[in-house]
């Protein structure tokens, strides 16, 4: 499989429930490399624009305010088949029927306090990466050795 870089965010319900360090460690444990990390709080025009495939959708007025109700964390992970599994650390859409062991399993309030958000697809996620990050403010270094 090839290496992949793929968006991350940390939600405004993960930054208020204080979970920051654990849910970057569930990445970083899992092979996921953090290669850029920002904190953001995103206006409404950022946000409509990044969820702007959802845009007809009955939820998108109601997922824009909570995107925008407090900031979120902005992260370029990168590993071996990133995008796919980001998502599979994430958990689906709704922690009710996420898988355990997840992030939303374990952290997400409801459907639309997730948590977390992830590029869906490879396609998105360099459209997402660079929706965010600028290639000049992504970094490279190697891991010597993953803690357990
Ligand atoms: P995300 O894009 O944030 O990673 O989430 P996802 O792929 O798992 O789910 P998606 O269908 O793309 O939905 C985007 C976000 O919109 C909110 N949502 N609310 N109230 C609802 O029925 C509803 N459905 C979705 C969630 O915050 C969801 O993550
Ligand atoms: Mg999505």
């Amino acid at each position: 499989m090839a290496s992949e870089r793929t968006l991350s965010i940390i939600k405004p319900d993960g930054v208020e429930k204080g979970i920051i360090g654990r849910v970057v460690s569930r990445f970083e444990t899992q092979g996921l490399k953090p290669i850029a990390i920002r904190m953001k709080l995103l206006s409404r025009t950022e946000a409509e624009g990044f969820y702007a495939v959802h845009k007809a959708r009955p939820f998108f007025g109601d997922l824009v305010k909570f995107m925008t109700s407090g900031p979120v964390v902005l992260m370029v992970l990168e590993g071996e088949g990133a995008v796919a599994k980001n998502r599979e650390i994430m958990g689906a859409t709704d922690p009710k029927k996420a898988a355990e062991g997840t992030i939303r399993k374990d952290f997400a309030t409801d459907i639309e306090k997730n948590t977390v958000h992830g590029s869906d697809s490879v396609e998105n996620a360099k459209v997402e990466v660079s929706y965010f990050f600028p290639e000049i403010d992504i970094q490279q270094y190697e891991w010597k050795k993953l803690a357990k």
